[in-house]
């Protein structure tokens, strides 16, 4: 587990349970998720490049900095949006393109339908973000996606991971660091992580 960044914080494993517990109803799991998605990059941007740039005050003239990179946000559809929307809240500057896959309920196989990335995607630090890193089919597969548009600096961003994924994404892009606020047991035999939060993308849109 060379590539993962288990990123820990009180905070965050106070709200991290609330969005584990079944009781959490649409609202506020969108809430956390966005929550713990702006937590997490005030972490992952602790070692940012910045810039220095001459700015005005009321007061005089002065030295300050601003962020040194071109930033792209690319959630997986559908749950990953909710994610992307949180880091916009604190990276709003940044660009963001849509990658669309499903799992296959049947064989777990990643079936992408939908792909729109932003320009210059090559010269940017790409976050991939999906709050579920389960058999890591569909994370691979939307990193590959990237890959195929140039992207050469591409993180990987969820809230929950299982081993299995995570060996998957190694295995498969081991140039890709990855993000996670928990690694959890294992897999069940529907592919879900245990203990996990259930199915991400019916939580945060009451589809189930
Ligand atoms: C969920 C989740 C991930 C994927 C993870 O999406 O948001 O994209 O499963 O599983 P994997 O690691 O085994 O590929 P889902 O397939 O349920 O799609 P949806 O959000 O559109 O319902
Ligand atoms: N997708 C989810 O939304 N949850 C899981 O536990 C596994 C895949």
């Amino acid at each position: 587990m060379e590539n993962v960044n288990l990123i820990r914080h009180p905070l965050i494993q106070h709200k991290l349970t609330y969005l584990r517990k079944k009781e959490t109803n649409p609202k506020e799991f969108r809430e956390l998720v966005k929550e713990l998605s702006a937590l997490m990059v005030y972490e992952i941007f602790r070692d940012t490049k910045l810039k220095e740039v001459e700015i005005e005050t009321p007061i005089e003239k002065t030295k300050s900095y601003v962020i040194d990179e071109d930033i792209a946000i690319v959630p997986i559809l559908r749950a990953g949006i909710v994610m992307a929307e949180g880091i916009l809240d604190l990276i709003p500057q940044a660009r963001v393109g849509y990658i669309g896959i499903y799992r296959d309920p049947q064989t777990l196989e990643p079936v992408e339908y939908y792909s729109k990335l932003p320009t210059n995607i090559e010269n940017s630090s790409v976050f991939v973000v999906d709050p579920m890193l389960a058999t890591g089919g569909s994370a691979s597969k939307a990193i590959t996606v990237v890959k195929e548009a140039h992207a050469k600096k591409i993180f990987f961003v969820c809230l929950i991971s299982a081993p299995e994924g995570i060996k998957k994404i190694e295995l498969d892009h081991p140039d890709v660091k990855i993000y996670t606020i928990a690694i959890d047991e294992k897999l069940n035999s529907h592919g879900y992580i245990v203990p996990g939060l259930g199915d991400a993308g019916d939580r945060l849109f009451g589809t189930k």
